[in-house]
């Protein structure tokens, strides 16, 4: 079968499609013939060597983590599962994998895929859409009357984001691009500040909850738009932020949360539920796998809406 791999760090040329034999299945395992994959940021992280500490330096490397397709082949002891049945999952990020013709998963790594997306959406949600759910689990009660600056809201954590505390009654402000805009007010948002046009930080108000998306903010910047008593939600934190911000909230009302999330069945039934709800998944783009290193390149330079996701035929 084919594979994405590579044997060094590097930008996108170091990407290779490799030969390698169809994986072969434990009593536990689940054999997916992949229709389609999503991109997401960590597979460029872990590729530019920049997660190290948690991918190691070994290869060649595999990559991907998000992948929906079609049950192949099912090990001795799974139940729940059928050869023909159509599922999405997500490979653990540090072992990496799914941009492949084929992934071995553990059989409560996999769901059904709903019937009313495709392969392309379908795979654009485990990692994210987690994500997202771990996100509002992180927030605590919140209600109408909670505001909430979501930074960088129109990529795919963004995405689900914005429509799941849409769903729950928030009050949101999102900063996006131009283009995106209209996508954050059409997911939810209440209002949206064009960070091309205008600096969130140089406003007046302030929030009971800050999330950057995009890793360009941080506590330090987030403190001056968080109300006394706040929440800064960071989904990208630096290895020493995440004990670090556990001593210092010991000391202060602005709280500094990293959110760590892997897929598990009680988050991804809540967005399965979410998506018969009316959640939508905009996938910006979906490329062939003969253009793997066009998506990536895609992706990595950012200004999609949504997820960016590749078609195995
Ligand atoms: N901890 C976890 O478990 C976990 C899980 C999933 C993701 N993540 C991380 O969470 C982050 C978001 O994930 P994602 O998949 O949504 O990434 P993404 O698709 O790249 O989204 C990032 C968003 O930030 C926006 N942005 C860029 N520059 C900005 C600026 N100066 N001000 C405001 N917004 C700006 C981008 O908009 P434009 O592209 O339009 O510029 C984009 O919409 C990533 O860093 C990812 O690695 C963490």
């Amino acid at each position: 079968m084919k594979a994405i791999a590579y044997k060094e760090f590097g930008t996108t040329a170091v990407l290779q499609i490799v030969e390698q034999p169809r994986p072969t299945i434990t009593a536990d395992q689940v054999l997916v013939k992949i229709k389609a994959f999503s991109i997401n940021p960590m597979d460029w992280k872990i590729r530019k060597g920049e997660m190290t500490l948690m991918s190691g330096s070994k290869f060649p490397k595999h990559t991907g983590a998000d992948f929906a397709g079609i049950v192949e082949e099912i090990g001795a002891s799974v139940v729940g599962v059928k050869k023909g049945d159509e599922v999405f999952g997500a490979v653990k990020n540090m072992k990496a994998g799914a941009s492949a013709e084929y992934v071995v998963i553990t059989s409560s790594l996999i769901w059904k895929k709903p019937a009313n997306i495709s392969f392309a959406q379908a795979a654009s949600i485990p990692v994210v859409g987690n994500a997202a759910v771990t996100a509002i689990q992180k927030m605590g009660n919140i209600n109408s009357q909670t505001t909430i600056l979501v930074n960088g809201a129109t990529g795919g954590f963004g995405m689900f984001l914005l429509q799941l505390l849409k769903q729950r009654g928030a009050k949101v402000t999102a900063v996006a691009s131009t283009e995106g805009s209209d996508f954050a007010k059409k997911w939810g948002a209440n209002s949206v500040i064009d960070y091309t046009k205008e600096n969130v930080l140089s406003r007046k108000e302030t929030y009971d909850i800050v999330i950057d998306l995009s890793s360009k903010m941080g506590y330090k910047k987030a403190k001056q738009i968080m109300k006394a008593k706040a929440l800064f939600l960071n989904p990208t934190p630096k290895p020493i932020e995440i004990p670090l911000a556990l001593f210092k909230n010991l000391f202060t009302s602005q709280k500094h949360v990293v959110v760590l999330a892997s897929s598990s069945t009680k988050n991804t039934n809540v967005l399965i539920n979410a998506i018969e709800d009316g959640l939508q998944i905009e996938v910006d783009k979906v490329f062939p796998f003969a253009e793997y290193r066009e998506a990536y390149e895609y992706a990595e330079q950012g200004g999609y809406i949504g997820k960016v996701a590749v078609e195995v035929n």
